[in-house]
Formats: structure tokens, C-alpha cells, sequence
């Protein structure tokens, strides 16, 4: 069966003989995790980046072909298939990228094939830090910039004692690493810290017995995929949310997890840059096309996919055509969409976003929805050793 998938966009405007002329025809290499511990967050990014296709396409004149890779969560799998779509396929830009694992691997390829990379995932510190790249735009987060305003909240909150778990690979080490040091800057204190094997570890429960007795008044936690339901749910039935209450990376309680974690996830409070249950136009707009389009609520991860695609879409807009062009014109994103207001940092080519602090609690019949505590400014990262050049 084939790979090619061809999403056709901009119908509309065919009636135009001056569009057609101009008519480009975009060659997207959509590299994303479709098997493995992952697989559903691919899943979730590919339906929100096709819709930001179809809704911001229009009037492109440009039609989107999509070559679509599964990267799984492995970074030798990762970097083979973007060798595939750089030199085989030879497309004009890539998308996607879950696992900062991933990211780190396929780096020097994108950057020394001058690939413009749309990074629709991974937080990767490095990746718009010391080894950022004018080929690497990144529309979703860094690990620190989700964790970082937490270390201050939990300290506000009167929490000065903290247990730390996470997957044991790049983003379980950044993210929890940028919250421990947030919290020890405003006198927070981590009297105990593990790192669980990353998508081998099916049983917490000997991790959660040392949480128990460490003496913490909370844990922080970052997991994500299969490993974010096992946990909060294993959390839950050892009995420890009233003792011990959970705070984390909010990926921990997404909401493409949430309906399976169920009771288990309320009361977690964590951070994060989007739920579907933010109070602004835009959102509201993107959560009633993503529901008719997938059937569910949309995600952290859908609206990575959704605002990948609109950089890309608005790139085109601008006059971009190539490799070049594109990475030139996606230095350059700036746009409210449904996380509020959003732009490329042209210090580090992340983006700068609010964060919201949510709670999980009792939403609609039995349902588990999102409680908005508190919008912290938003912050870019510090450069972290980048030196970002234009690329024109
Ligand atoms: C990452 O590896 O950067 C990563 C993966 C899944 C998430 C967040 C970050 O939900």
C-alpha cells in the first residue's frame, strides 16, 4: 500500500487563471510516530494538521502533497526515514516529530540538508537552544518552557517538598530537570527523583512506594502516550492522590488521554500551553471543525498539527515556493490562533505562548474536562547558547 497521501487544498480559487498560474504544488515530508507508545499522539497531530490544511489552504493557491513516515518513538528509525524524505523524496519541508529523541537524531540532517523543519512535538531543549538551526521552527513547546512556571507555582501554593518521576530519555530528563530547577531557584526543596525505564515500564508501583516514603508533600511527574494513563491510573489505585497530589507536565492528563485515565485524573494539576477548554475565538472555532472532523476534543498535539499547518499555509501565502523561501518565511510566524497569541522568537526559533495552569475535574455526563487556574505570561526561553541566523 502506498505512503502517498495527497491532500488537495485551495480548490476554490481555480476559477482564477491568474492563481492557477501561480499554483505551487508543496511536497510535505509528515514525519510522526504511528506505531508505538506514540502512536496515537501521531495520529492526533496528522488530523490536526490536515484540518489547518483544509481551514487556512484556501486561497493559497498551493496544493499540499503529503509523504507520510512512521518515525515510531526511535531515533535510528527517525533519522532513516528523514534521510528518506530529504534525499529520496527530496520534499520541500518537513512536519511533525514527536520524541525529543527524535528530534536530537535528525538535527544535522535537516539543518545540513537546509530542510525548513516544522517541529509539531518534540520539546527538545537543545533543538532551539546550543543546536538550534534556521531550519528548525518549533509550533509546539520546549521541555522548559512548559515546566519551568511550575517550580515558582508549586512554592505559591505552599508546596516545598518534592518527589520527581519521569520517563528515563530526553524530555522526561529536560522536563523534570527544568521544574526541579524552577523550584530549588524559589526555595523548593526535591528530597527524592526517578527516572523509569522509557516504553518498558509497565508497573509503577515500586517507584510510587519510594514516593510514598520520601517525605514529599507532592509529586511532579512527565509522561505522555500509554505511559500518562498507566501512571495517573496506577497513582490513583495505590491510594495516593490525597496524601501525596499529583502536579506535573500537563501532557501527563491530555486530553487524548483523559477519558481513559477517568476519575483517576482529577484533582491532578499540571502546566501546559493548551486545552481545548481556553476562552478565546479561536479556540472555539478550531474545537467545533476538529470535533466534526475527528469525532473528539481536541488536544495539545491537535493543535500543534492545526498551527504547524497555518505557519506553513501563511509561509506560502507570503510568496514561498522552496526549501529556501519556506524556511525563510516560517522564521517569520506570528498569529492568535487557539492558544491565544503565538510567534517564532527569532532569538531561537520557538515559540513564545502563554501557559496555563488547569486542574482535571467532574465535567459533563461523568466526563473528565479541564479547569483553567491560572494563565501565566507568556515567556520565551532564554537562548541557551543558540545563535540564530536569518536565512534571508
Ligand atoms: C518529547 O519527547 O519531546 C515529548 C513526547 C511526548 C509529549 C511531550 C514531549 O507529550
Amino acid at each position: 500500500m502506498s505512503n502517498f497521501v495527497k491532500a488537495a487544498v485551495a480548490a476554490v480559487i481555480a476559477s482564477s487563471a491568474v492563481a492557477q498560474a501561480q499554483a505551487e504544488d508543496i511536497k510535505v515530508g509528515l514525519l510522526l510516530p504511528f506505531s508505538g507508545v506514540y502512536a496515537a499522539l501521531g495520529e492526533e497531530i496528522e488530523t490536526g494538521f490536515r484540518l489547518g490544511l483544509d481551514t487556512f489552504g484556501e486561497g493559497s493557491g498551493a496544493s499540499f502533497e503529503i509523504v507520510r513516515e512512521d518515525s515510531e518513538a526511535s531515533p535510528p528509525v527517525g533519522l532513516a526515514k528523514t534521510r528518506k524524505l530529504v534525499m529520496q523524496d527530496k520534499v520541500d519541508v518537513m512536519a511533525g516529530v514527536v520524541s525529543s529523541g527524535v528530534l536530537g537524531a535528525i538535527r544535522d540532517v535537516v539543518d545540513g540538508a537546509k530542510v525548513p523543519l516544522i517541529v509539531a512535538n518534540a520539546g527538545n531543549d537543545e533543538a532551539t537552544g546550543e543546536a538550534c538551526s534556521p531550519w528548525i521552527t518549533r509550533m509546539s513547546f520546549s521541555n522548559q518552557q512548559v515546566n519551568r512556571p511550575m517550580g515558582k507555582y508549586l512554592v505559591d501554593q505552599g508546596i516545598t517538598k518534592v518527589f520527581t518521576i519521569g520517563a528515563d530519555y530526553a524530555a522526561g530528563q529536560q522536563m523534570i530537570g527544568a521544574f526541579a530547577e524552577a523550584f530549588k531557584a524559589a526555595g523548593g526543596e526535591i528530597v527524592g527523583q526517578e527516572f523509569t525505564p522509557f516504553q518498558k515500564t509497565q508497573d509503577f508501583g515500586p517507584f510510587l512506594a519510594k514516593a510514598k516514603s520520601s517525605g514529599a508533600q507532592a509529586v511532579y511527574a512527565f509522561y505522555a502516550g500509554g505511559e500518562a494513563i498507566s501512571f495517573v491510573k496506577q497513582y490513583d489505585s495505590f491510594g495516593m492522590k490525597d496524601a501525596l497530589p499529583l502536579y506535573g507536565a500537563g501532557f501527563l492528563t491530555s486530553q487524548l488521554y483523559v477519558d481513559a485515565q477517568g476519575r483517576a485524573a482529577e484533582g491532578v494539576v499540571t502546566a501546559l500551553h493548551y486545552v481545548p477548554t481556553i476562552d478565546n475565538e479561536a479556540n472555539r472555532q478550531f474545537v467545533e471543525a476538529f470535533k466534526v472532523k475527528a469525532g473528539h476534543l481536541p488536544s495539545e498535539y491537535a493543535v500543534h498539527g492545526y498551527d504547524a499547518a497555518r505557519a506553513l499555509v501563511e509561509a506560502v501565502k507570503s510568496g514561498a515556493t522552496d526549501r529556501e523561501t519556506l524556511g525563510a518565511a516560517l522564521q517569520k510566524t506570528s498569529f492568535d490562533g487557539p492558544r491565544g497569541a503565538t510567534a517564532i522568537d527569532p532569538a531561537t526559533n520557538n515559540i513564545v505562548q502563554p501557559i496555563y495552569v488547569y486542574q482535571i475535574v467532574a465535567g459533563e455526563g461523568g466526563a473528565q474536562t479541564q479547569k483553567v487556574l491560572s494563565q501565566l505570561p507568556a515567556e520565551a526561553d532564554p537562548v541557551n547558547g543558540c545563535e540564530m541566523a536569518l536565512i534571508n
